[in-house]
């Protein structure tokens, strides 16, 4: 803020018992013709009513201050704000006065932009979630209705009918769980166990459970050449399990027919052990990897796929991964491929 019109209390209050002074002790000068009588005259009450100009416009400033202060903190005063209010206050230039209210502004400002940006983060998890819920609720509704209205007496389609409507029944049921679990992290609820495991085990169980979804895109998981040394970590597994099932599944999803995904496992700074899932899909372009964690985010090209995922997935690896203290991080090259990482603490 510019400073260089404002003037001081004092420049005001000279300014005042000079506009007093002069015209009264010119009527002085005129009533008694005395030029030295006059300058003396002139001179006592400029210095009286500079003084009392300048008292009273500081106490009244200070009053405007203490009123400023008492507004801006916002609680009722502590002891120790009274103390401040009564004794540190009166102290205070009107520069360093008008910083404070500068800063105060400022903080205001800030707690204005982060429940805008609360709110705008509501309206579109309610848009996502509704829009999440929709797709599978309406094609429940539609096989349910086809199979009222007899569809349920054609052999050829009731089967196809009742599988369709059980699978989308358990897409909600797994999104519902999945938001569950979400909101238990948002909370910090979420209760960890700790254990030894060796790691390797771990990815070539998962690798093994996901065998019949890489098999169908003819997929090849494997542990990279050079990193077969087990190490063993100390991490909740089971929540491990669920982050690196996943990436993998992610890679596999998102991955190319005939691609590969690598698992690999580096020992670093720290004690930690660094776990890396490597693939070589199509990539993610940078402005989507900036959001890949937020939750449902989906690049337009996995929503137009249509290969299932609500985008909740890499939102709950990175509320585990950070429960554990740790963070997870992506690498990624547009048709080379996707690496994700993180670090867990070795036991030696
Ligand atoms: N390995 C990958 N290669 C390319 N894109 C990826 C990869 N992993 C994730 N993505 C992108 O990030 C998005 C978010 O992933 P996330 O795991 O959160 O959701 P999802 O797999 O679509 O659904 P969900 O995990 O909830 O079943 C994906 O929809 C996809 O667009
Ligand atoms: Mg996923």
């Amino acid at each position: 803020m510019n400073s260089k019109n404002n003037f001081t209390p004092n420049q005001l209050a000279f300014a005042a018992s000079l506009i007093i002074s002069i015209p009264v002790s010119i009527i002085f000068l005129v009533s008694n013709q005395n030029w030295r009588l006059t300058s003396l005259f002139f001179l006592l009450l400029l210095i009286f009513s500079f003084s009392l100009v300048s008292y009273i416009l500081k106490k009244y400033i200070k009053k405007q201050i203490k009123i400023i202060y008492k507004i801006i903190s916002q609680t009722k005063a502590t002891k120790k704000e009274d103390f401040y209010l009564k004794n540190l206050l009166p102290e205070k230039s009107i520069e360093e006065v008008r910083n404070d209210v500068e800063k105060w502004a400022e903080q205001r400002k800030n707690e204005i932009d982060v429940l805008h940006q609360n709110e705008a983060f509501r309206k579109e998890f309610l848009q996502n979630l509704s829009h999440e819920l929709k797709t599978p609720i309406f094609s429940i509704q539609g096989y349910v209705e086809t199979l009222l209205n007899g569809a349920l007496d054609n052999p050829e389609v009731n089967t196809k009918f009742l599988t369709n409507t059980s699978k989308n029944v358990e897409r909600l049921v797994n999104l519902v769980d999945d938001l569950d679990e979400i909101s238990k992290l948002e909370r910090g609820e979420l209760q960890l166990y700790f254990q030894s495991f060796v790691i390797h085990d771990l990815v070539k169980e998962i690798f093994d459970s996901l065998a019949f979804k890489a098999a169908e895109k003819d997929v090849n998981c494997s542990i990279k050449k050079g990193c077969e040394l087990p190490f063993t970590v100390y991490a909740d597994k089971e929540k491990i399990r669920q982050v690196l099932t996943n990436i993998i599944d992610n890679g596999i999803k998102y991955g190319k027919q005939h691609g590969k995904i690598e698992a690999s496992f580096y020992k670093v700074e720290g004690n930690n052990i660094l776990i890396e899932i490597s693939d070589d899909g199509s990539g993610i372009s940078e402005e989507h990897r900036l959001r890949i964690f937020e939750r449902f985010f989906r690049t337009d090209e996995a929503r137009s796929r249509k290969i299932g995922g609500s985008g909740l997935g890499l939102a709950i690896c990175k509320h585990i991964i950070e429960a554990h203290h740790q963070e997870i991080h992506v690498r990624s090259k547009i048709d080379v491929g996707t690496s994700f990482g993180f670090q867990l603490p070795a036991v030696k």
